[in-house]
C-alpha cells in the first residue's frame, strides 16, 4: 500500500509522522500554515475552515468547506486541500502575492478587524464562490442595504450575486460584525475562465484512496467496499466507524477519545447511492447532508426543512444521515423527521441486509438494534409523501444549535378530514419518538380548531422531557403543544389566503 499522502496547495506531502487521530487542523498548522485557527475545536466556530475536492453535485469536483478541527488528516489520503494561504495566486518573484477575489473583497470592505476568524470565513465564502450553480440564484433586485437577501429565512437567502449567506452559518466573528462580511459576500464576482480552481472543478475529483496507516498503536483505515469494511469490522469488533467525523471529532478533540483502530465509511459506493424507486427514494447513509439537499432538491418537503436547521453549512458538507443515526442521539435533527416520515433503516451485516422501521430502531439512550458488526447502509423513506409537513426545531439560537425540543410533522387531510397524521419527536426521551397518541387524537377527526386544540393538549403530554441547561421539562412540553397549534394556523393561514 502506498504511503498516505495529501496535496495541499497544490503540493503533495506524507501524512507521516502525524498520529491516526491528528486533526488536518493540527497537521496544516505544524507544516506552518497558520492561517487555519483553532477557536473551539468542536466545529463550532468556523475558524478552521479549509477547501476540499469533492465530487460534485453538478460539476465533477466541487471545492467543499469543511471545519478541519474535526477531520482526520488520515481521512484525506490522496485528497486535495486548498488553505487560506492557497488561494492567493503568487505573484511575480519580489512582489507580493495578488489576492484572491474573495480575500480582496473582504479587505476593501472592512470585513476583517482582528483577523482571527477571517480565514476560516475566506474559504467558507470561496466554497460558495466556486459553486456551479450560484450564478443561477442572481438577481441584481436585491436590495443589499435594507434585506439580507432573497429566501424563506429559513432555507436560503441569496444576494444579488446569488451568494447564499447560509453558506456563513458556521463561521463566527466576535470584532467584526457581520454587515461587512455580508457585504464582501454580496459583492463577488464570478470566477474567471483561467481560475485555476475553477478549472479543476471541470476534472474528476480524487479518487478515495484504499488506506491503513498505522502509528505507535493505532490504526487508521479505509475500506474500499461494503464487504471489507464489513470484513474489517467482524475483526476489530473495537474499532470506532466514523463518516463526516463530526461527531467523533468533537470525542476526540474535547473528551480526549482515542481508538486503536477507526474505520472511515464515508466513501464507500454501496453506502452513496441515492435511488428514486415507485414507491420509496433511498438514501445512502454516507452521503454528505448537503449531497443529499442538492439532490432531492426540494423533492421532500421536510428533508428540505430541515437541512437549513441542521448545524451549519460547514457541518452539512461532512455530516451524514447515517452517522446522525448511528449515534442514536436522542436530540439528533434528523431522527423527528425521517420518524414521521416513516422512514426505514437498511442495515448491512455479514449475514446480509435487514430493514428495520426507524420506529422500531433506537431501544434507549444511545441505543439501537444495530448489531455489532452492521452498518447503516441505506435511509428508505415511503413514497408518497404526505402533503401537509412542518418541521419545528425550538433552539436557543437560529442556526448552528442544538434543539431543546423537534417536532416533525407529516399529514396527509382529505376533505378536511386527517386521514393520516405522523409525527417525530426529538429532545423529549432517551430516545426519539413517534407521538402515537396524538397521531391517535387527530386521525379520523376533522382538521378543525377543536381537534387540533385537544391534540395539542395531548402532545403537551408525550414523552418524559427533562429539566437541564437547555431548557425545562415544563418549556419543553409547552413548546410540543404550541408546535401543532402552529402548524394548524399555518395551514388555515395558507388556505384563507
Ligand atoms: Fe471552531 Fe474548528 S476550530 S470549528
Ligand atoms: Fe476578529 Fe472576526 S475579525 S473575530
Amino acid at each position: 500500500m502506498v504511503a498516505a499522502r495529501i496535496t495541499v496547495n497544490g503540493k503533495e506531502a506524507p501524512i507521516s509522522p502525524a498520529a491516526p487521530h491528528t486533526t488536518v487542523l493540527d497537521f496544516l498548522r505544524e507544516r506552518g500554515l497558520t492561517g487555519t485557527k483553532e477557536g473551539c475545536a468542536e466545529g463550532e466556530c468556523g475558524a478552521c475552515s479549509i477547501l476540499v475536492a469533492r465530487p460534485g453535485v453538478n460539476k465533477p469536483t466541487d471545492w467543499v468547506a469543511v471545519n478541519a478541527c474535526l477531520v482526520p488528516v488520515a481521512a484525506l489520503d490522496g485528497q486535495e486541500v486548498v488553505t487560506s494561504e492557497g488561494l492567493a495566486t503568487a505573484g511575480a518573484p519580489g512582489t507580493p502575492a495578488a489576492l484572491h477575489p474573495v480575500q480582496e473583497e473582504m479587505a476593501v470592505r472592512g470585513g476583517s478587524q482582528c483577523g482571527y476568524c477571517t480565514p476560516g470565513f475566506i474559504c467558507s465564502m470561496a466554497s460558495e464562490y466556486y459553486r456551479p450553480d450560484r450564478c443561477a440564484h442572481a438577481d441584481p433586485a436585491v436590495d443589499t442595504e435594507t434585506a439580507t437577501g432573497t429566501g424563506t429565512g429559513t432555507g436560503t437567502e441569496h444576494g444579488p450575486n446569488g451568494f447564499d449567506l447560509h453558506a456563513l452559518s458556521g463561521n463566527l466573528c466576535r470584532c467584526t460584525g457581520y454587515r461587512p462580511i455580508r457585504d464582501a459576500a454580496f459583492a463577488v464576482g464570478t470566477p474567471t475562465e483561467n481560475d485555476p480552481l475553477a478549472r479543476r472543478r471541470e476534472q474528476s475529483p480524487p479518487e478515495p484512496v484504499p488506506t491503513e496507516y498505522t502509528r505507535d498503536d493505532s490504526t487508521f483505515l479505509r475500506p474500499s467496499t461494503l464487504a471489507d469494511a464489513l470484513r474489517l469490522l467482524r475483526e476489530r469488533p473495537d474499532a470506532a466507524v466514523v463518516a463526516g467525523s463530526t461527531d467523533w471529532g468533537v470525542e476526540v478533540n474535547i473528551r480526549s477519545r482515542r481508538a486503536h483502530c477507526v474505520v472511515a465509511v464515508d466513501r464507500l459506493p454501496e453506502l452513496r447511492e441515492m435511488r428514486v424507486e415507485s414507491d420509496h427514494i433511498e438514501i445512502g447513509a454516507a452521503q454528505t447532508l448537503t449531497e443529499i439537499e442538492r439532490r432531492l432538491d426540494g423533492s421532500v418537503p421536510l428533508l428540505a426543512e430541515l437541512f437549513p436547521q441542521f448545524a451549519s453549512r460547514l457541518i452539512r458538507n461532512s455530516a451524514t444521515l447515517g452517522g446522525n443515526l448511528g449515534t442514536g442521539s436522542p436530540i439528533g435533527d434528523s431522527p423527528p423527521v425521517l420518524l414521521a416520515l416513516e422512514a426505514s433503516v437498511v442495515l448491512a451485516g455479514a449475514d446480509g441486509e435487514r430493514e428495520v422501521p426507524l420506529s422500531d430502531y433506537f431501544t434507549g439512550y444511545r441505543q439501537s438494534v444495530r448489531r455489532p458488526g452492521e452498518l447503516i447502509r441505506a435511509v428508505r423513506v415511503p413514497l408518497p409523501l404526505s402533503p401537509v409537513a412542518a418541521f419545528h426545531k425550538i433552539a436557543k439560537r437560529r442556526f448552528d444549535d442544538i434543539s431543546s425540543v423537534a417536532v416533525a410533522f407529516a399529514l396527509d387531510i382529505e376533505d378536511g378530514i386527517v386521514r393520516k397524521a405522523r409525527i417525530g419527536l426529538g429532545g423529549v426521551a432517551a430516545t426519539p419518538i413517534r407521538a402515537l397518541a396524538t397521531e391517535a387524537a387527530l386521525e379520523g377527526r376533522p382538521w378543525a380548531a377543536e381537534t387540533v386544540e385537544a391534540a395539542s393538549r395531548v402532545l403537551r403530554a408525550q414523552g418524559t422531557p427533562m429539566d437541564d441547561h437547555r431548557a425545562s421539562a415544563g418549556y419543553r412540553s409547552a413548546m410540543l403543544g404550541q408546535s401543532l397549534l402552529k402548524l394548524y394556523a399555518r395551514t388555515t393561514e395558507a388556505v384563507s389566503s
